[in-house]
């Protein structure tokens, strides 16, 4: 098993380091374009095998496809990170550059791969490698439902003073402001959030994660990693351990919840095939509307790149 993930920067370099501890793959190649920033990390990682008992050889290259040949999973995080004041939308032009090109490479030598997506804006980057890639929708999806839903999980842990293992969650919508967490879905130990937690708190909740990515771009300046990097983690192994896990990830949408022809954060079936099935949740008026005007908020950006598309600077 092989995993390449391309960008070697902060949120790449941790997927690789996750995915190397928990040997997920016998191999992980770490390609960036910067000379010698993934060659450097690659090396650390693997010095820390002995310490943390992997396996798994990490490799890292400067733009050196050939080394990426016959992956499993190609990790694609190659990207500028948000800087404070910035939204994930303006970073749309130069990364749907980066993705393009970087998808145009990966697929020459990995045509049988699966793509997971973490460049942002996260939808319509994940909408320009499935459109570079001419793959098929099931092989192509963006990570970041995991990553809300699991900072959403960590407030409710903090709220109840209890473990984020026992909160059970689930969120929908684009990877922005108007991501739609699922209060309804959401349980400790079986027990409905809402009977833990007055509404009013929750409210603050749901605010703190939809806003949550900011959050932390203010605290830094520039984005998080950690946690990205675990959340695309997590999807690599629902992928490589064929689990059929239930994952919010960003997926092409044909009718489901009434939306078609968009990448759009849902419940779906993570399995050895990429993206097995699509998990219709039954929505009541409010949540669907609220899913709806993600949708559009999702629309408008992908607008932006097929406006881009039609002055040719990107031949899809
Ligand atoms: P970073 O700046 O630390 O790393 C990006 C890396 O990509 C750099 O090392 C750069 O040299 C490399 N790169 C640029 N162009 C390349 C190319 N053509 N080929 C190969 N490598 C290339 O940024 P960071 O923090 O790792 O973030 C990466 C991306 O992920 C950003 O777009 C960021 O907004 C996004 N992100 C998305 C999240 C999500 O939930 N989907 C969460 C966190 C970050
Ligand atoms: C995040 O949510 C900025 O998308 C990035 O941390």
């Amino acid at each position: 098993m092989k995993v390449t993930v391309i960008g070697a920067g902060n949120v790449g370099a941790t997927v690789a380091n996750v995915v190397a501890q928990r040997e997920l793959a016998n191999e992980v190649v770490l390609l960036d374009i910067k000379e010698g920033v993934a060659e450097g990390k690659a090396l650390d990682i693997w010095q820390t095998s002995g310490i943390n008992n992997f396996d798994t050889r990490v490799i890292g290259v400067t733009h050196d496809y050939s080394r990426t040949e016959a992956s499993e999973v190609v990790v694609i995080t190659s990207g500028l990170p948000r800087k404070p004041g910035m939204s994930r939308d303006d970073l749309i032009s130069t990364n749907a550059e980066i993705v393009k090109s970087v998808t145009e490479n990966v697929i020459l030598h990995s045509p049988d791969s699966i793509l997971i997506i973490v460049s942002n804006p996260l939808d319509v980057m994940t909408y320009c490698a499935y459109l570079n890639s001419k793959f098929p929708s099931h092989r192509v999806m963006g990570m970041a439902g995991i990553l809300d839903t699991a900072r959403y999980r960590a407030f409710i842990a903090d709220a109840l003073d209890t473990s984020p293992k026992d909160i059970q969650a689930m969120l929908l919508g684009g990877h922005g402001d108007t991501m739609v967490p699922l209060p309804r879905y959401t349980t400790v130990s079986g027990i409905p959030v809402t009977e833990l937690i007055d509404e009013t708190r929750l409210n603050a909740i749901v605010d703190r994660t939809k806003k949550g990515g900011g959050e932390l771009v203010a605290l830094m300046g520039t984005s998080a990693w950690y946690a990205p990097g675990a959340a695309a983690a997590q999807m690599v192994e629902a992928i490589v351990r064929d689990q059929n896990r239930i994952l919010p990830v960003c997926a092409w949408l044909q009718g489901e919840y009434g939306l078609r022809d968009l990448y759009l954060g849902v419940p779906a079936v993570i399995g050895k095939n990429g993206i097995e099935k699509i998990v219709e949740l039954k929505l009541n008026d409010h949540e669907m509307k609220m899913l709806h005007d993600s949708a559009g908020s999702v629309k408008e950006v992908m607008g932006v790149l097929d406006k881009l598309n039609s002055k040719k600077a990107f031949d899809f």
